[in-house]
């Protein structure tokens, strides 16, 4: 297919997708706004739809204002009486908005869906396979790559089949501790204090605990299980956070990586990456290239790509290492719909590397609008 759109369309029509029914909902709005104020407008023609916490999809203004992050509030799509749909009419998937007691209305074929989701319900594989469904094109992994990359249980086993080092963990069912969290605690004895306990399908720190001792233990299960009924519990490692950038090759081009990045917290009371150094004290650094030795910066890049690899990753993903003070890089997780604010860490990966964020958010378009449809 060529980058021209259907015919008698210039314009490529780009559906944005954002906000979404996982917590990181007001992120995924922020990193709309980045991308909605510097995607090529010349070039495609954009239509932004929000999906509210409900799960409604809503035709969204395209203003990056309202999606910004402000001191006093996040950003929310908020339900309309208006419904976005896509559905098949005429061979063509096209975008149609309905309303109660009006005749709905056609927004035109798609040509490619830019689903800018993070967490459960966007980033997982679900709204992938329904534009696999529909034989939509979309930006980013398929749905096995996002269901894997959103599990911080599984991945760690596609991880560790691939001969990438991954650090001590345990993975906890609801089941198992609903039914015998005595062995669960046990089990975290042995992984030795700190544990980081995690809900297994989360993201931006979201549930997040580090726990010092056994006494802390059940709470912070508790507050992870308020994300996830499934948790990762993990062993903290000591090391300096570095992480990757990999954009798919086309073709039958390798993956693409960029010069490392390292992320440090600064002060703030934040003892690890957590949701408020993140996003709203701006507590953490981000500094790219990371200054690492040459060797260092190859192998992450290799052990990066190899991660992308591992999942069949296609589009984008960051690969996040810890680099131990004895030279060891052991990987914490993959992002298959990382932060992509401007100002994130995966497009300032590339600008240090030298392609700017306008011209990162093009290049994923082409390689969505290139790839196949189906089975790939
Ligand atoms: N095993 C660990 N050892 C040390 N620090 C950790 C560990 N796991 C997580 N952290 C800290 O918590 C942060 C968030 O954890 P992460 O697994 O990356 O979750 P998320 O998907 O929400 O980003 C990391 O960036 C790091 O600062
Ligand atoms: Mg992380």
């Amino acid at each position: 297919m060529s980058t021209e759109g259907r015919k008698g369309q210039p314009k490529p029509r780009v559906a944005v997708l954002f906000g979404g029914r996982s917590s990181e909902h007001a992120v995924s709005c922020v990193t709309a706004a980045g991308v909605l104020g510097a995607i090529d407008k010349d070039k495609y023609d954009v239509i932004p739809i929000g999906i509210a916490k409900t799960g409604q999809w809503v035709l969204a203004s395209g203003g990056t204002d309202e999606w910004s992050l402000s001191a006093s509030s996040l950003p929310e799509v908020a339900p309309s009486a208006q419904t976005v749909t896509l559905a098949e009419i005429g061979g063509e998937h096209q975008l149609i908005v309905a309303a109660p007691n009006t005749v709905p209305q056609e927004l035109g074929a798609v040509d490619v869906v830019f689903p800018l989701l993070h967490g459960p319900f966007g980033e997982d594989g679900t709204i992938q396979g329904l534009l696999e469904l529909s034989d939509t094109r979309y930006v980013g992994a398929g749905v096995l790559a996002s269901a894997v990359g959103m599990d911080k249980h599984f991945m760690k086993v596609v991880f560790e089949s691939a001969g990438l080092h991954v650090g001590p963990y345990i993975a906890v069912t609801d089941r198992q501790w609903r039914n015998d969290p005595e062995t669960v605690r046990k089990r975290v004895d042995q992984l030795g204090f700190p544990v980081f306990v995690k809900p297994a399908r989360a993201g931006s720190s979201m549930g997040i605990s580090k726990v010092d001792s056994l006494e802390g233990l059940d709470a912070a299960i508790e507050i992870a299980r308020e994300h996830d009924p499934k948790l990762v519990i993990e062993a903290g490692i000591t090391g300096r956070e570095i992480e990757c950038a990999v954009l798919e090759g086309r073709g039958t081009d390798a993956p693409r990586t960029s010069m490392p990045g390292e992320i440090s917290v600064a002060g703030g009371g934040h003892e690890f990456y957590d949701f408020n150094a993140k996003y709203v004290d701006d507590a953490a650094a981000l500094s790219c290239p990371a200054d690492l030795p040459e060797e260092a910066i190859t192998r992450v890049r290799e052990l990066a790509a190899v991660a992308f690899d591992a999942l069949g990753g296609e589009g984008l993903s960051r690969v996040d290492f810890f680099y131990t003070p004895d030279g060891e890089l052991i990987i914490n997780e993959i992002n298959t719909m990382p932060g992509f604010t401007p100002k994130s860490m995966y497009p300032q990966m590339w600008k240090a590397s030298g392609l700017g964020y306008a011209d990162l958010i093009d290049e994923l378009i082409h390689l969505a609008l290139h790839r196949k449809t189906g089975l790939r």
